[in-house]
């Protein structure tokens, strides 16, 4: 494959706590430089300065009154400078961007478990970042049972949500594919791959499924 593909591409990996997507994202990235292409990797929330003390008050134990619409602005805040400092950036000098959760996260969260609407959620995202949607998202598909099994044994404040609210989100996941996968044009390509199996295995279908959509697109 002509690794020219990878120039600029913005690829997100998303899913449920647990769903392996941390690991992936560090393997498809050295995939990606073992071609020969320039690659960042950044996490949301997070990276920059202001988003590690956004991720900060969302994940620590001190604020469990917030309220759903209130994780939600933080969360894009933190997005909104992640992509002004470092993904627009990297984009523009050539480098593919493999990002550890996106908006897909914010949709799956605070827009269904949440209960602010994933529609509405894309609405605040596209009036809160100059770009909302990268070229490709991958959701890691997994159970909550299987997922939570996977959990460390210190839980953020977001884990501590508990089984009907983390149920939804992987039920979130699944709902904004399936409202999101045929708006190829403005919302990017979207897949979602089972990620019960072995790292391994997912490893070679998040492969497959970025090695599909960037050849299909070329054919364009
Ligand atoms: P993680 O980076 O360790 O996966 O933790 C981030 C936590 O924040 C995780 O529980 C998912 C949650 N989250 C949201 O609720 N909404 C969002 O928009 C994002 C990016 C993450």
């Amino acid at each position: 494959m002509n690794n020219s593909v990878f120039t600029s591409k913005f690829i997100v990996l998303d899913g449920p706590d647990g769903c392996g997507k941390t690991t992936q994202t560090k393997l498809l990235s050295e995939y990606i430089e073992s071609l020969g292409c320039k690659v960042e990797n950044f996490r949301d929330p997070g990276t920059t300065v202001i988003g590690e003390a956004i991720r900060d008050i969302l994940l620590g134990h001190d604020y469990h009154g917030m309220g759903d619409n209130v994780e939600l602005l933080l969360y894009m805040a933190a997005r909104a400078q992640l992509w002004k400092e470092k993904i627009a950036p990297a984009l523009a000098a050539g480098s593919c961007v493999v990002m550890d959760r996106w908006l897909s996260s914010s949709c799956a969260y605070q827009g269904y478990a949440g209960g602010f609407g994933i529609e509405a959620v894309v609405d605040v995202a596209n009036i809160s970042l100059e770009r909302s949607f990268p070229d490709l998202t991958i959701i890691l598909d997994l159970n909550f049972d299987k997922s939570s099994s996977r959990l460390g044994e210190s839980l953020d404040r977001m884990e501590t949500k508990g089984g009907d609210y983390h149920r939804k989100v992987r039920e979130g996941y699944l709902k904004f594919a399936e409202l999101y996968k045929s708006k190829k044009d403005t919302a990017g390509i979207i897949d979602v791959i089972d990620a019960s199996q072995d790292i391994e295995t997912v490893q070679r279908m998040v492969l497959e499924k970025v090695l599909e959509s960037f050849s299909k697109e070329k054919q364009l």
